[in-house]
């Protein structure tokens, strides 16, 4: 298995350029499925994640070519609707497939998903509102099997913001007929860019972004039914949003090494968390529409807690790569993390290589070091991998973060990158 290699110390500097954004490119090529014409995807970028959606696509009958950062699938023709086991397995995102192909196949069997273990992760939201639309479901642990004969609107009141089910529900409800309210959805920018890609294809849905979605499924208007053999949207062009959690990691692996850095085709719009917990800790910060520049203090600051929460809130996405930051920063932290309960099992880590943290349930406290040492640690999951090489980047001599595949799975060639910038790190 690969590690990176990493000797600490270089304070990195330079521009980089964002790719697409891996949690709007993995639900947007599975609403593909739901399109009878050629669809284009813009600045994807190359992750194990998006390696695995683009195999499971060709898995159920789709055609999908990958040229540089463009994908273009033709769905066409779907004439599988069970998703292989060792596909399911590989990440967790492969449940977003259950909306599409419950449309236009009229069903879909699939193991539980797998993905980062950062917590229990149940899809009971997808499975109940799924049922609102009018899919029978059976589940045992190990299969889960929907049918619909027709898929209806209906008014689905989430008990919590779950962003892969208000996608998913997005995704069924654009091809039910009638209309869907999705009341308390998630609001994270994806969310968003799978609006604007669904109704680029034909579809209408509105309100992304705000406290309810409307769907105005294309059902009635289309003799398309599950099962029908119809597919239910047109095709189109689409360009994915910039990563901002790509973007935020790069901010913080600059402000962890005292460096200075511009992020270019960034949107620092969908990144206010980030960017003033930053400046609380001290990094000079400025944006215009597109660009964002860092410039690292001397000796970080200590912040006050912060807490992860659904967008606007700071992303839990962002926790791991912060409590690496802090490690270093001057004072006491403290990070409480509230949306996935197993999310600090890169502490461990941390703690090899001479930072000061006690978790304790949900919250970490973190007292400043005045340096770190280099240790051989492990990538336990993908946010947490990457703040083991943040880490890396700081500290005095060599760290070996074993187990990258984690990594992989969302940074497109993260060592590159990184080197570009002056780092010394090396895939081994
Ligand atoms: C998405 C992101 C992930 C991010 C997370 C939270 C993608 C591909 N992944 O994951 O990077 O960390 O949002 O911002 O977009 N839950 C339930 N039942 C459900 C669904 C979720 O209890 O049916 C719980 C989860 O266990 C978790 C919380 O809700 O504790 C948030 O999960 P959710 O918003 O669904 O995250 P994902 O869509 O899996």
């Amino acid at each position: 298995m690969d590690s990176y290699h990493i000797t600490g110390g270089e304070k990195l500097a330079g521009d980089h350029r964002l790719k697409g954004a891996k949690n709007g490119v993995l639900p947007i090529l599975a609403a593909t499925v739901l399109t009878g014409e050629p669809c284009e995807i813009c600045s994807c970028p190359s992750l194990s994640d998006v390696h695995t959606m683009v195999e499971i696509l060709r898995s159920l009958g789709c055609s999908v070519t990958w040229d540089e950062d463009n994908i273009r699938v033709d769905a066409k023709t779907v004439d599988q609707w069970e998703i292989p086991e060792r596909l399911m397995k590989g990440m967790r995102s492969s449940v977003f497939l259950m909306g599409p192909l419950l449309a236009r196949c009229g069903q879909v069997a699939m193991t539980q998903p797998g993905g980062c273990a950062i917590g229990d992760r149940p899809i009971d939201i997808h499975l109940s509102g799924l049922r609102m639309l009018g899919a029978e479901i059976e589940e045992d642990p190990h299969r889960i099997v929907c049918r619909a004969r027709r898929l209806t609107g209906a008014t689905i009141r989430m008990e919590f913001p779950s962003v892969g089910a208000t996608e998913n529900l997005m995704m069924a409800a654009a091809a039910a007929c009638g209309e869907t309210h999705i009341i308390h959805p998630a609001r994270e920018p994806e969310i968003e860019d799978l609006q604007n890609f669904l109704n680029a294809c034909g579809a209408q849905v509105a309100g992304a972004g705000t406290g309810e979605i409307v769907i105005c499924g294309v059902g009635d208007r289309r003799a398309a039914g599950p099962g029908s053999g119809t597919a239910p949207l047109s095709g189109c062009v689409h360009r994915v949003i910039p990563d901002r959690i790509e973007a935020g990691t790069y901010l913080a692996a600059a402000a962890i090494t005292g460096g200075e850095i511009r992020l270019l085709d960034s949107a620092p719009s969908q990144m206010a968390q980030t960017l003033a917990r930053l400046k609380e800790a001290g990094c000079r910060v400025k944006v215009d529409k597109t660009s964002i520049w860092l410039t690292a203090p001397r000796r970080l600051r200590s912040v006050r807690e912060i807490k992860t929460l659904p967008y606007p809130g700071f992303p839990t996405d962002m926790q791991s790569q912060f409590l690496s930051l802090l490690t270093l920063a001057e004072g006491e932290s403290k990070i409480t993390e509230t949306i996935f309960e197993n999310r600090f099992k890169h502490v461990d880590g941390l703690l090899r290589m001479g930072a000061d943290v006690a978790v304790d349930g949900r919250t970490a406290h973190i007292t400043g070091v005045a340096g770190l040492h280099g240790a051989r640690v492990q990538a336990e999951d993908l946010r947490g991998g990457a703040a083991l090489v943040l880490a890396g980047l700081a500290a005095e001599g060599e760290t070996v973060v074993e187990n990258i595949c984690h990594i992989d799975r969302g940074y497109d060639k993260l060592e590159v990158v990184l080197n570009d910038l002056g780092a010394k790190i090396e895939r081994i």
